[in-house]
């Protein structure tokens, strides 16, 4: 039996696409988790209950695999994780880490983007033969700014700042491509196929929830807002995404999400 492919975060929202495509190609799997595999989860890979938090597991999750395809995430920071990963990835002789990041960390100086932009100079430095992949927004996280706000009476959008969602399912295939090749280093970004204004973006959320609501663009200040009005978070050049935002909210619409 082939050595198994370690998909950190392999219960998340690019996790789970991944883990799919990679069974669909024939690659055994092993699925981290911080939570024990649910009783009822009969599907054909290997769960290891790990906490990158604090390192809980993590030797055991690594043990002969092929490759980790890092996908977790805390959402606040992920350097020490990634650090913690990628140290233990290399005593155990990990021969090809592949992280996932974002388009434009070294743009937006949001928190957690300069946490990525560690992570990825981390997984660089780490002696582990490595791949680095930024993609924009997935349009589940495009679709949310806006469903969050749904109890609200306006829906307010940042004004002037687009995004370029692009759909997690082609990411994954992407990262899966990746992880069954050779380590590739930095490769090029991948992004959506349309440059939408985010308040474009709400109405058709909102459309597409059946929501009557108005948008409301707020002129927003600060260096975070600057970076995204100038176009940090876009790749246009980078559009090789093919499934649309409208796309995925008529998929959502038919899966009943
Ligand atoms: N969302 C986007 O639009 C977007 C765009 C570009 C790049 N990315 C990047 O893609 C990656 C995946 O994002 P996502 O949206 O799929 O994230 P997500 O849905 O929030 O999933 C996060 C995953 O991280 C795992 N996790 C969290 N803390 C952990 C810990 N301490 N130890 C072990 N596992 C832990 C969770 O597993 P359990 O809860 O099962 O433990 C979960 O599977 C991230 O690196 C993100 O920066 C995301």
């Amino acid at each position: 039996m082939d050595r198994p492919i370690l998909v950190t975060g392999g219960t998340g929202t690019l996790g789970r696409p991944l883990v799919a495509r990679l069974l669909a190609d024939g690659v055994p799997v092993r699925v981290m988790s911080r939570r024990p595999r649910r009783a009822d989860d009969d599907r054909p890979y290997e769960w290891a209950v790990c906490d990158l938090a604090d390192g809980t597991g993590l030797d055991a999750a690594l043990a002969d695999v092929r490759a980790v395809v890092h996908c977790a995430t805390n959402a606040r920071n992920d350097a020490a994780t990634t650090r913690r990963l990628a140290g233990a990835a290399r005593r155990a002789g990990v021969p090809h880490l592949v992280y996932v990041s974002i388009v434009g960390i070294d743009e937006v100086p949001l928190p957690y983007y300069r946490s990525k932009l560690e992570a990825e100079r981390i997984v660089r430095g780490s002696g582990v033969p490595w791949t680095v992949l930024r993609t924009t927004q997935f349009h589940d996280l495009v679709a949310m700014l806006t469903t969050v706000q749904r109890r609200l009476p306006v829906v307010l959008t940042p004004s002037g700042v687009r995004f370029q969602p692009v759909e997690v399912a082609e990411v994954a295939d992407r990262l899966a491509e990746l992880a069954q090749g050779a380590p590739a280093g930095r490769v090029p970004d991948m992004a959506g196929p349309e440059v939408r204004d985010a308040r474009d973006l709400a109405a058709a959320t909102l459309r597409a929830a059946g929501l009557r609501r108005r948008v409301v663009p707020l002129r927003l200040p600060g260096r975070i807002v600057r970076s995204l009005r100038a176009g940090g978070n876009l790749a246009p050049d980078r559009a090789v995404g093919t499934g649309t935002f409208e796309e995925y909210l008529a998929a959502r619409g038919r899966a009943g999400r």
